[in-house]
């Protein structure tokens, strides 16, 4: 069976990609390597385009018995000042490639959703019932893809899962993929390089919001434990195939919420140093605090995380040591890096 990973050459891609390998299946990835590395693809098939062209993909689809779909600009504060790049690719383009996919014969799709989804929520933990009311425009493109999928399924019998992720982290144990953004915002990678020795500070987006030390509160979840749920999300659709067409929606999360503080600790226990850094302001559109009620995947895959926020930290580190994490960084990001990595560029 044949799967193609749209957004293959990413970071969760291309972890999905090797979890999908490994239980068996024939990956094949999609990407326009417009924020994807080859250096992520390397031993896949590796078709490279456009999810907006129409003919580019259909040979490819025409091989494939599902897709699952990555390929998503992701950052929220940009997505706020440019929207129209949010809405072209991640609403425009994709419908796009659902079009091609179902008219290629596929009726199985995975897609890369996201906990921005909700916004703001009342109450934590958030279940799938939690209100969806997203406060960018990224977690609009998002709810505005879910409910597409909902309309295909009723309309068209496309089976889909929606797979909304908290948030991601950490890298493959084996040390080859991890985390490769351009720029890196992330918290975790960035709390890593403040604890290099000439490393850029790290800056803490706000430490008066009400929670137990003031600093944000968020679900990390190990890039490796949301491959293994990508993979029972596919063997649901295929086991209930019979059961006709659905769409359903599973939070992946670990249902612990750590604050910005705590994962500063987690990186200094890790790499035996000090992470320098300095209280700022608040991140505008950054919910208080954002926590996975897991139990749906539980339940509906048999999923639950298995790795911890340690966990998610030594592998990253494990990874970010090697050094060569930055191929083809912009000058913007290695103007923050530490010295010793940007003389290797
Ligand atoms: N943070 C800092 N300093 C930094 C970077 C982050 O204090 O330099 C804080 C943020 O304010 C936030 C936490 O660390 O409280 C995590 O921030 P990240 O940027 O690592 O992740 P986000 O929670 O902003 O973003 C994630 C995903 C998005 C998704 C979003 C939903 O990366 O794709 O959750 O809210 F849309």
């Amino acid at each position: 069976m044949a799967i193609l990973v749209v957004g293959g050459a990413g970071y969760i891609g291309s972890h999905v990609a090797r979890a999908l390998r490994r239980s068996g299946y024939e990956v094949v990835l999609y990407d326009n390597l417009s924020t994807g590395f080859r250096r992520l693809a390397q031993g896949f098939e590796l078709v490279v385009g456009d999810i907006a062209d129409q003919a580019r993909p259909r040979p490819v689809l025409a091989r494939a018995d599902a897709v699952m779909h990555f390929a998503a600009h992701a950052y929220v504060g940009e997505s706020v000042t440019n929207p129209r790049k949010y809405f072209h690719n991640n609403v425009a383009a994709s419908l796009t490639l659902l079009d091609s996919a179902l008219d290629a014969g596929i009726r199985r799709f995975v897609f890369s959703s996201s906990c921005a989804v909700y916004g703001v929520p009342k109450n934590i933990p958030i279940t799938e019932q939690t209100q969806r009311q997203p406060v960018n425009p990224y977690g609009v493109s998002k709810l505005f893809f879910e409910n597409a999928l909902e309309a295909y399924a009723r309309a068209y019998g496309l089976r889909s899962v929606c797979l909304r992720y908290f948030n991601a982290a950490g890298a493959d144990e084996s040390g080859e993929i991890g985390e490769l953004h351009d720029p890196e915002t992330h918290l975790i990678p960035l709390a890593l390089a403040a604890s290099a020795a000439n490393g850029p500070e790290l800056q803490i987006h706000g430490c008066d919001y009400p929670t137990s030390d003031g600093t944000c509160i968020r679900d990390y979840i190990h890039v490796n434990d949301l491959a293994d749920a990508h993979v029972r999300a596919l063997h649901h659709l295929e086991a209930d195939k019979e059961s006709g067409a659905e769409s359903l929606a599973i939070n992946l999360g670990t249902g612990r919420g750590h604050s910005v503080l705590e994962v500063i600790e987690a990186v200094e226990s890790v790499t035996g140093r000090r992470v320098r850094r300095k209280l700022g302001p608040r991140r505008p559109g950054d919910p208080p605090a954002l926590v996975a009620d897991p139990a749906k995947a539980q339940s509906v895959l048999g999923w639950t995380a298995r790795r911890n926020l340690t966990d998610m930290v030594s592998s990253a580190w494990a990874w970010m040591q090697k050094g060569s994490q930055y191929p083809r960084i912009g000058p913007q990001s290695a103007a923050k890096l530490p010295a010793a990595l940007r003389a290797r560029l």
